[in-house]
This record gives C-alpha cells, sequence and structure tokens, in this order.
C-alpha cells in the first residue's frame, strides 16, 4: 500500500511505496541522493548501488527533476534530515521522465514564475505557502463552528455593489446588467437576521487599476455578521479569531514556517487584548512625523505602515470620518461626523487585513444615505426591509485572505499567497 512522506514516521524499520517526483538529485558512480516530494513532505531517497539491483540503479541515475515514480525504501529515523527521516532505496518504477523542465533550480525572475504559476506551485516556498493557506481556512472555519456561527453563501452574481461604484467588474445576465460581487456583507446582514451569527467564504472581485503589492483583482474573504453585536463586541470578536488563526498557524505549520524562513517570535505575539487607536488620533501622529496628512483624508499604504510600527500587533484604527466610508456604516451618535467602524492593520508593514463597522440599523438614515450616495432605492429595497421588520445593532467584518497570508508567511507580495493570481494585466495561467 503507498504511503505519504508526511505519515513515513510511522513506519519506521519497514519498506513503503511512494507516489513522488524527483525534486533534484546528486550523486556519484556508487550513491544517488534522490530529493523527492509528494506534496505532503519532501525526504531523500539514498540508492546504493552495491546494495540494489541493477536495474533499480539504472532507474535512479535515468531520473531527472520533476519525473514521476514510485519508490520503494526502508525507512530510516535521522536527525539531521529536515523531515526527520530518510528511504533507504529498494525499488524505483519510473511513471514518466520528464524533460527539460523549465523551472531549475537556480533564480527566475518574477514574470518567468508567473507564466509557469502552473508548476512553479511545485517548489518548496511555495508549497508551504499554499499549505499554510490551507491550514488558515481550516482554522477560520474552526473558530466560527466553535463560537456558534452558521456558515452561508452569498451569490457571486449580484445587480448593485455593496463597497461603492468604481471599481466593479461589470457582466451581463442575459438582458440585465449584472456585477461579480466585491463583498458578500449586505447578502450577509440578510442571514444574520434569519441566524443570529454567520460567516461567508468565498472570492471577491475588484476592477481595481491599483499594481500594488497587496492588490489583487480576485481575492478570498471571511465575512462574519451578526445580530446584536455593537462595534465593541465586534472588535473582541476579530481579536479573537485573528489570535486562533495565527497560533493556529504556529501548531501546525512549524515546518512550513521553517521553510519560508519566517521570524515566528512576531508572531506568537498576537494573542490577547490588540492595541486600539482612533482615526483622530492617528492623524495626529502622523503629523507629529511630519506628515502633512489632514483630518478627513484617507490612509495611504505607507501611512498604515507607520501607525503599525508604534505596536507589535496588528492594531485597530477605529472611527473614521463617515465621509470616507461606506454608505451602511452606523455614525457614531455621539459625533456623527466618525462611524464606528474599525479597520485591523496588521504589524510589519503589511497593512489592512480587516475593515469592519457597525451597521445602520436605523430604516431612515438608511433611506438618507441611499440618497447621499445615488443608490437606487428599488435596487436595495430588500436591504431596507432588514430595517423595516425587526431591524437591530448589528455588526460584521470582512478579513482579506491573501493579506493575512503574506503577513504570517512574512511574503513581500501577496501573489505568492493564491494560487493562481489574477493581477493587473495577468489572467495567464
Ligand atoms: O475593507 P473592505 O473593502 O471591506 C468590505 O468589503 C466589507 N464589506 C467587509 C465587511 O464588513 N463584511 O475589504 C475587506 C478586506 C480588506 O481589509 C483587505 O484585507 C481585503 O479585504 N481586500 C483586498 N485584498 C486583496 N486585494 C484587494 N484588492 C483587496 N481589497 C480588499
Ligand atoms: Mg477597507
Amino acid at each position: 500500500m503507498l504511503t505519504t512522506i508526511a505519515r513515513i514516521g510511522q513506519h519506521v524499520g519497514q519498506e513503503v511505496r511512494l507516489g513522488c517526483w524527483l525534486y533534484n538529485k546528486r550523486g556519484s558512480g556508487k550513491i544517488q541522493f534522490l530529493q523527492l516530494r509528494d506534496g505532503s513532505g519532501f525526504i531523500q531517497g539514498v540508492v546504493v548501488k552495491a546494495e540494489v539491483a541493477e536495474d533499480v540503479w539504472e532507474q535512479a541515475t535515468k531520473l531527472t527533476q520533476e519525473s514521476s515514480l514510485y519508490i520503494t525504501g526502508i525507512v530510516r529515523a535521522d536527525d539531521r534530515a529536515p523531515s526527520g527521516y530518510e528511504l533507504n532505496v529498494t525499488g524505483v518504477e519510473i511513471i514518466q521522465l520528464a524533460e527539460n523542465y523549465p523551472i531549475s533550480l537556480k533564480e527566475h525572475g518574477v514574470d518567468f514564475l508567473m507564466d509557469h504559476r502552473h508548476l512553479w506551485l511545485r517548489t518548496p516556498r511555495q508549497r508551504a505557502v499554499m499549505a499554510v493557506r490551507s491550514e488558515v481556512i481550516r482554522a477560520m472555519y474552526e473558530f466560527f463552528q466553535e463560537n456558534g456561527f452558521y456558515k452561508v453563501d452569498p451569490p457571486i452574481l449580484t445587480p448593485t455593489s455593496a463597497e461603492g461604484t468604481t471599481n466593479l467588474f461589470h457582466t451581463k445576465y442575459f438582458d440585465e446588467d449584472a456585477y461579480l460581487s466585491q463583498s458578500g456583507q449586505l447578502y450577509m446582514e440578510a442571514a444574520a437576521m434569519a441566524l443570529g451569527r454567520v460567516y461567508s467564504f468565498g472570492p471577491t472581485f475588484r476592477a481595481e487599476k491599483s499594481k500594488t503589492r497587496r492588490h489583487l483583482i480576485e481575492f478570498w474573504m471571511i465575512e462574519p455578521e451578526m445580530a446584536f453585536v455593537d462595534q465593541e463586541e465586534n472588535l473582541r470578536i476579530q481579536e479573537a479569531f485573528v489570535s486562533h488563526v495565527v497560533q493556529s498557524v504556529l501548531k501546525n505549520c512549524q515546518m512550513e514556517l521553517k521553510t519560508l524562513e519566517r521570524d515566528t517570535s512576531k508572531l506568537e505575539n498576537v494573542k490577547g487584548d490588540f492595541p486600539r487607536i482612533s482615526y483622530d488620533d492617528a492623524i495626529k501622529l502622523l503629523q507629529e512625523k511630519g506628515s502633512d496628512i489632514k483630518w478627513g483624508d484617507d490612509f495611504g499604504a505607507p501611512d498604515e505602515t507607520t501607525i503599525a510600527e508604534h505596536f507589535d500587533k496588528p492594531v485597530f484604527i477605529t472611527n473614521y470620518p463617515t465621509e470616507i466610508k461606506a454608505f451602511y456604516m452606523k455614525p457614531d451618535p455621539n459625533r456623527p461626523e466618525v462611524v464606528l467602524c474599525a479597520d485591523m492593520i496588521a504589524p510589519e508593514g503589511y497593512g489592512e487585513i480587516i475593515g469592519g463597522s457597525q451597521r445602520i440599523d436605523d430604516p431612515e438614515l438608511l433611506e438618507k444615505r441611499f440618497a447621499e450616495h445615488e443608490l437606487s432605492e428599488d435596487a436595495y429595497r430588500w436591504y431596507l426591509d432588514l430595517r423595516k421588520y425587526g431591524t437591530v445593532p448589528h455588526s460584521g467584518f470582512g478579513l482579506g485572505l491573501e493579506r493575512t497570508i503574506a503577513w504570517i508567511c512574512g511574503l513581500d507580495h501577496v501573489r505568492e499567497t493564491i494560487p493562481f493570481p489574477r493581477m493587473l494585466y495577468r489572467l495567464y495561467p
């Protein structure tokens, strides 16, 4: 029976069979060291000419980078091996000899790698990022399931905008106009009125002509929405949630974080209360640092980095000006020029990973906002209904998966955090 590299520790001293690819090879006329990968991990297979049948030796010497094979061998524990084990090879069965694999083990430029993303994914760093991504998703679901949330799936094809009309992806829905979802939030508010606490997880689309290391055209967002939850509780849930995700990755992805050479001491700190700074104080702080930013301006990426540098954990920036935030955010009753919202800014310059707020629950105010933002009442009638029939205080947030992974993995660019990134001017492969 086949086993996997991840499970090989259960078979020390036994002969096992693995389906795998050759990642790299070195050796001499007497011994070959095969670096093998099977997706679950990497292991070295040792082929000793004097100890194996002639055809096994021959097959082993023929192997090229990314050839596929079945290998048999006896598992040995080895403290020096990165995986902790080595394989004393007894049999090699080639499935296919790969020829001229385009990605060599030397450095390649980013464009070349992006053109070969379908193969680039096989390399140890990219595999590690994808494994962390999988763990982040698992831990997110775990947190919400354990805390009484229901998973609800909002639509992708929508008739209206959720976050503003400037960056919508337009398409036709037969004879009607339709847009790819920018956020499931509005639908999640309806779901929260039906199920109390809900979360969604899915792709969202923004036709932003931004070419930064934080922007994707298609990215994945997790969006919880909670009835009877105010701004304070919303922030409490966010810090518990992000702590759980980071601590889960630390616990379950040690090998991957090592491959990525991530300084994990910075992540260990991510638990307990997160610091908070009001928008007003953040503006003052930036001005003290010499910025000419004024009250009412939005923060750019460098501003976020300057603010985040003051803290060694993610920081909430709270209560932004009403003017620069989305139409659905609830104004502070004591100060209607700001809204009850918060962005969570990751440490180390990774920028905003969460946007969230308490939502407007008063139908009249919501109607006023429709007018101010020139949103058609017809299109949003269903959304107004949520305020007309048993309105309640409620809040929610959206966490951008790729930015969160870039931070946790310590990557320079979000393009490596998603299997097939959709970016400005890149739709292939
Ligand atoms: O701040 P945003 O736009 O908030 C919303 O969409 C709300 N409706 C969420 C909610 O309250 N349910 O986006 C939320 C997060 C950002 O903090 C960021 O992490 C990520 O989504 N994000 C992007 N990630 C990659 N590329 C982009 N172009 C992104 N735009 C937003
Ligand atoms: Mg935002």
